[in-house]
């Protein structure tokens, strides 16, 4: 129904519209498939989003909701109306949560456009954080197994994860069961505050199907060359 096809998505961590939009006017033909954060939403509003839409992007809006069932299930119903092609929440939230979540992004005709993908644990909780801080006493890889786990059962399309753990992901929940995956680095690049890294051409071995990258192309010297050579190595075109 709403598979897409393996890309690369441009994280457009700015805070600003002029910020974004600069961005964007260095892409001449190209139309990538861009990731609108919190940071750029709250700053500018869902108008941000109709107009980038408007450019002829894909987008994915990465909000992570995380609330009581009828809340994520009617802010979903708010956020279908933006038609974009890929949101998400956090697993944590429960299996009842995405329930609730994918009925709100399903239309009053039925149809769904927009693909809903869970975040299992953020890549910025280690093990040690989640048992000591959090007290989920369970290895790091068994909780995020059954979060995917719970988010396939509850009718969503994919979680977040590292491309480390997009082959058992595929392995565990199908290879139809999106893996959508950050901390991508060009060979030798910096890692920045990012702690597991791969390449583009790793994630792509290893099964990812979309991966997110910002800097390596938003603070590039030349973002539309990095976005192509991203695309060449992902997609091994
Ligand atoms: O600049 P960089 O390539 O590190 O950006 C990665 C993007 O992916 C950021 O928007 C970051 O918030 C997001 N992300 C991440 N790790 C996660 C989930 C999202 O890096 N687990």
């Amino acid at each position: 129904e709403h598979i897409m096809s393996k890309d690369v998505i441009i994280a457009c961590d700015f805070s600003s519209k002029e910020e974004v939009m600069n961005f964007l006017d260095k892409f001449q033909e190209e139309k990538p498939f861009l990731k609108i954060g919190m940071e750029l939403f709250y700053a500018e509003g869902p108008e941000i989003v109709r107009e980038i839409k408007k450019r002829g992007h894909k987008i994915f809006l990465d909000l992570k909701l995380h609330d009581i069932p009828n809340t994520v299930k009617k802010s979903m119903a708010v956020l279908s109306r933006l038609d974009v092609d890929m949101c998400n929440l956090h697993a944590a939230g429960s299996s009842k949560m995405m329930e609730a979540a994918i009925e709100g992004l399903t239309k009053p005709d039925g149809t769904r456009n927009t693909m809903l993908i869970a975040v299992t644990q953020l890549t910025s909780t280690t093990e040690e954080v989640m048992q000591e801080d959090l007290l989920i006493e369970k290895p790091l890889p068994e909780v995020v197994m059954h979060y995917a786990a719970n988010a396939k059962k509850a009718g969503l399309d994919g979680v977040v994860c590292s491309p480390l753990e997009a082959a058992i992901v595929h392995e565990k929940c199908g290879d139809e069961f999106m893996t959508v995956t950050p901390g991508i680095r060009f060979a030798g690049a910096d890692a920045q505050d990012q702690k597991r890294i791969t390449t583009p051409e790793d994630a792509r071995t290893k099964g990812s199907d979309f991966i997110v990258v910002g800097r390596p192309i938003t603070k590039a010297e030349d973002p539309q060359a990095a976005y192509e050579r991203c695309i060449r190595e992902f997609l091994g075109e």
